[in-house]
C-alpha cells in the first residue's frame, strides 16, 4: 500500500480562521515565515487505519469516562512479542495520559522527598526538571561526546557512577536516546544494569522512540527484557505517540512486570491523573494492530531524510553531527561554526538569520548544540536546509 509522506499539510491556523485548519504548537510558536524543525512531532498524517478507527469512535458520539479495552492490552502484548521478543502480560500495563506525566508520577510514587533522581545529559528537557518539580534532588551525568565528528555519542559509565550518591534512588533512562538518536549497545546496557543493581536503583526506562530504528542492523532491547533479574526494578514507558504521530491524543503505557512495583506505582498515582483519553486508546489499538506497514514506509522516508541531512551537514564548516541511529531527531554540534561565533546562542542566531527554528541544546543541558527534527516532508525539509545553507555554508 502507498502512503503519502510527500504532500505538505497546512498546520498553521490561517488569519481569520477556517474550520479545516487546526493550530499546532510546532507551527505557531514562532509564527510568520519561520520553518519549524523543533518540537518532536512530525508533519505527517497518521496511518489510515488510525483515522478510520477514530472516525468510527467519533460516530459513536458518547465520550464519557472510558475503560482500557482488553483488546488494546492484547494488541500491545502482540506488538511487544513480535517486535522485541518480550512476552508482556495484559495486567502489567497501566495506561496513562503521557510519558512526561509518567516520569513525574514515577518520581512521586517510587521515591521519597530528598531522594536523588538521576539522569544523563544531554537529554529531552522535561527529564531535567522532574526531580525539582517533585521535591527530589536533581542528579546528572554527562554522556561521552564523540571523539571524532560523526562517531556515536556513548554512555560514560564512569561519569554515571560518579554522579550516584547514597541518596540516589531513581534513574530516568532514555532508550533510544533523545536527542542523540543513540541505540545503546548490549555492552553499554550491561554496564548500566550492573550499576543499577550495585546501587539498588529503580529505573524508569523511557522507550518511546523504540519503534523508529533507522539503522538496518540496529536492534531495540527493552531494558526489562534484556536483564530479567532487574525487571522488578524497571518501569518501561511506551507510547504510539512518536511512532504514529499521535502526541496530541495524550496516551502512553507504563509496563511494569513486578506486581509489588506495579501496586506501589498504582497506589502512588491514584487520583493524580485523568482516566484514559477515549480517542487516544482507540488510536493506540488501531496503530499497534494495523499500523506496521505505515511505520515501515515512514522509516524509509526518514532514512532518506537522514541521508540528505548528513550530506548537507558535511558542507557546513564547524558543524558536527553523528547520524542518528533512530528517531527523526538529529543532534548538531554548532560550537565551532564560524558563522555563529559571538552573540546569541547558535540556535537563536539560526532562528533570526535563517528563519529556521531548532530546539536549543541549552535546554537539554548542552549549550552550543541544537536538535533538528527531520520528521517533515521532503519539500519542507529541503526548504529549511536551503535556508540553513545560506547561513552555515557561508
Ligand atoms: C524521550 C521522550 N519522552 C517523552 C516525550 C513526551 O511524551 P508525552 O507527549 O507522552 O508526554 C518525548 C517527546 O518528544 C520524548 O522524546
Amino acid at each position: 500500500m502507498e502512503f503519502d509522506f510527500a504532500t505538505p499539510v497546512e498546520r498553521r491556523h490561517p488569519q481569520g480562521g477556517d474550520a479545516s485548519h487546526w493550530p499546532s504548537q510546532k507551527w505557531h510558536r514562532y509564527g510568520g515565515e519561520v520553518l519549524p524543525l523543533w518540537v518532536a512531532d512530525m508533519d505527517f498524517v497518521s496511518p489510515p487505519a488510525v483515522l478510520e478507527a477514530l472516525r468510527a469512535r467519533v460516530d459513536h458520539g458518547v465520550f464519557g469516562y472510558g475503560l482500557v479495552p482488553d483488546s488494546l492490552r492484547e494488541t500491545l502484548c502482540a506488538w511487544s512479542a513480535e517486535h522485541y521478543g518480550w512476552a508482556i502480560e495484559p495486567d502489567w500495563q497501566l495506561w496513562l495520559p503521557g510519558v512526561v506525566p509518567a516520569l513525574h508520577l514515577a518520581s512521586l510514587a517510587l521515591t521519597e522527598p530528598g531522594d536523588g533522581v538521576l539522569t544523563l545529559t544531554p537529554i529531552y528537557p522535561p527529564f531535567l526538571r522532574v526531580a525539582e518539580r517533585t521535591g527530589r534532588e536533581p542528579q546528572q551525568a554527562p554522556m561521552r561526546s564523540p571523539a571524532r565528528p560523526g562517531e556515536p555519542w556513548r554512555l560514560d559509565l564512569e561519569a554515571l557512577a560518579a554522579a550516584i550518591t547514597p541518596r540516589t534512588r531513581l534513574l530516568l533512562w532514555c532508550q533510544p536516546h533523545n536527542p542523540t538518536g543513540r541505540v545503546w549497545s548490549r555492552e553499554e546496557l550491561a554496564g548500566l544494569a550492573e550499576l543499577v543493581e550495585r546501587h539498588d536503583l529503580l529505573v524508569v526506562s523511557d522507550e518511546l522512540h523504540c519503534d523508529l530504528l533507522l539503522d538496518e542492523g540496529a536492534r531495540h532491547r527493552p531494558l526489562a527484557a534484556t536483564f530479567p533479574a532487574l525487571a522488578s526494578r524497571i518501569l518501561t514507558l511506551w507510547a504510539p505517540s512518536k511512532t504514529f504521530n499521535l502526541a496530541g491524543l495524550t496516551t502512553a503505557c507504563a509496563v511494569i512486570p513486578d506486581p509489588g512495583l506495579r501496586r506501589r506505582f498504582a497506589r502512588g498515582i491514584k487520583g493524580l491523573t485523568p482516566d484514559g483519553n477515549v480517542l487516544g486508546l482507540v488510536a493506540a489499538e488501531a496503530a499497534y494492530a494495523q499500523g506496521d506497514p505505515w511505520r515501515r514506509a515512514l522509516l524509509a522516508v526518514l532514512r532518506g531524510h537522514r541521508h540528505s541531512l548528513t550530506e548537507r551537514v558535511a558542507r557546513w564548516p564547524g558543524v558536527a553531527m553523528s547520524p542518528p541511529e533512530s528517531t527523526y531527531l538529529a543532534w548538531l554540534d554548532l560550537r565551532e561554526a564560524p558563522a555563529l561565533q559571538g552573540g546569541a546562542s547558535p540556535c537563536r542566531a539560526l532562528l533570526e538569520r535563517a528563519g529556521v527554528a531548532l530546539s536549543d541544546g541549552a535546554d537539554f543541558g548542552w549549550p552550543g548544540f541544537a536538535r533538528l527534527n527531520f520528521g517533515t516532508t521532503a519539500t519542507q525539509l529541503e526548504a529549511a536546509l536551503a535556508r540553513l545553507d545560506g547561513v552555515l555554508a557561508a
